[in-house]
């Protein structure tokens, strides 16, 4: 059987584990209890130590730093583009530049690493402010907002250097957008696209888009109100510029490309790139290709994406179960309740699978909370109603204290 390794150890892996693992052999780098519960091979090995006929990256950061290089360069398959193409996602500075020259319709802006001019410019512009820092920093780089003062000191900040590590030393500063979201992850193999379901995230912590950005509340697809011509406007003016610019700058792309995107008045507008799966969208897309993910993704590390495109079947929603105190201050140690040994329902409902992220096993043999989002819960159904109906009856088994839940994901399409 073909042998495969996920990088990684949050739910988005034990999404890609788990659908890979109905056509491949698995084994996850680091992986998470909750991956290991499910039978799932979870070794502490680094991926350039292991041997497999495909690698599959998730997380940013390795992506940025340039892993599938070395992993290319022991002649591994990798999805996942090499530190060039990641630069997509590792510098907002670098993305606006890249997107001017390719001609793809984005926020006007500007970069900046002096106070005095990032301010001006800043008072130059209509409110809402979206100040954006340079580098990776975790989903939390980006303040939209329309009070200028919290812009101004949030530009001073970022400059100074203090927040996330040095990443913020250069700032994006950008016109503000309006209009509903969409995440379209692409599969580009450095030459051919083919577009996976449109799916949309829920980045805020309460019900009704309310409080704290997050790593993401839930999620689902296919993001159904998008309609053919808006995806295909995306495809010809988004993505396609994207691909000709990548090969004109020798870019070879092979991996997802992953497109978040706001549907303006004036038509679709780029807001950011990532170079990897997203977090949670994986754990709603992954379940609508059956056991044809390996094939798909062996095809994009061996550049030959051509030929007929993936097919997604039904619909899915994710419901995330985070600790008590997320996103500020989570609490780890929480027994969760309704779970088996396998990790998974003890009392099982169709059509749902419970994707871990940040979970740990207790002295006791209990899985408890330690992490932020512990606990994917994920419905798939023939509709999305059916889907969204799955999930909830899920979540609503999975008990711990001080659950925090939005109890809204795909309520208006459902
Ligand atoms: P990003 O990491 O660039 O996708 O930004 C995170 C979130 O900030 C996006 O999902 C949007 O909700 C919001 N955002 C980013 N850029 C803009 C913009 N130019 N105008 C309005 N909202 C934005
Ligand atoms: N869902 C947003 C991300 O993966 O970055």
């Amino acid at each position: 059987m073909r042998r495969c390794v996920v990088v990684g150890s949050g739910a988005r892996e034990h999404a890609l584990a788990w659908a890979l693992a109905k056509s491949s052999m698995v084994t996850v780098t680091p992986g998470n209890p909750g991956i290991a519960a499910q039978g799932i091979t979870c070794v502490a090995t680094p991926s350039t130590e292991l041997d497999a006929d495909l690698f599959v990256i998730g997380p940013d950061q390795q992506v940025v730093d340039g892993l599938a290089d070395r992993l290319r360069a022991q002649g591994k398959t990798v999805v996942g583009p090499g530190a060039d193409g990641a630069r997509l996602e590792g510098s907002k500075a670098y993305l606006k530049e890249f997107l001017a020259s390719a001609n793809v319709p984005t926020a006007a802006y500007g970069v900046f690493d002096d106070e005095s001019a990032a301010l001006a410019f800043l008072a130059s512009m209509t409110p809402p402010y979206v100040i954006k820092t340079d580098g990776l920093a975790a989903g939390k780089g980006v303040l939209v907002t329309s009070d200028l003062e919290e812009a101004s000191n949030d530009v001073r900040e970022k400059l100074s250097g203090r927040a996330f590590g040095g990443a913020g030393a250069t700032v994006v500063i950008e016109e503000g957008l309006d209009g509903p979201e969409c995440s379209l992850m692409v599969l580009c193999d450095g030459v051919n696209v083919t577009a996976l379901a449109p799916s949309q995230d829920f980045k805020r912590l309460g019900d009704g888009d309310a409080g704290a950005n997050t790593g993401g509340m839930g999620a689902y697809a296919p993001m159904s109100s998008l309609t053919t011509e808006q995806l295909d406007d995306i495809l010809e003016r988004i993505v396609a510029p994207t691909v000709r610019e990548l090969l004109r700058r020798d870019i070879d792309y092979r991996g997802v490309l992953y497109a978040g995107i706001m549907l303006t008045s004036k038509g679709p507008k780029i807001l950011e790139y990532n170079v990897r799966f997203g977090d949670p969208e994986t754990q709603v897309l992954v379940p609508l290709y059956g056991d044809g993910l390996y094939d798909l993704l062996l095809r994009v590390g061996e550049g030959r994406l051509e030929g007929s495109p993936p097919v997604a079947i039904g619909a899915a929603v994710t419901v995330i179960l985070a600790s008590h105190g997320y996103p500020f201050a989570p609490r780890k140690g929480d027994v969760i309740k309704g779970l088996g040994d396998d990790g998974q329902l003890a009392r099982g409902v169709e059509g749902v699978t419970i994707f871990h992220a940040g979970t740990a096993i207790d002295a006791d043999g209990h899985f408890v909370t330690s992490g932020g989002r512990a606990l994917a819960v994920t419905g798939v159904g023939q509709t999305l109603s059916e889907a969204r109906r799955r999930a909830y009856e899920g979540a609503a088994l999975i008990t711990f204290e001080g659950r925090v839940m939005r109890s809204d994901i795909a309520l208006s399409v459902a």
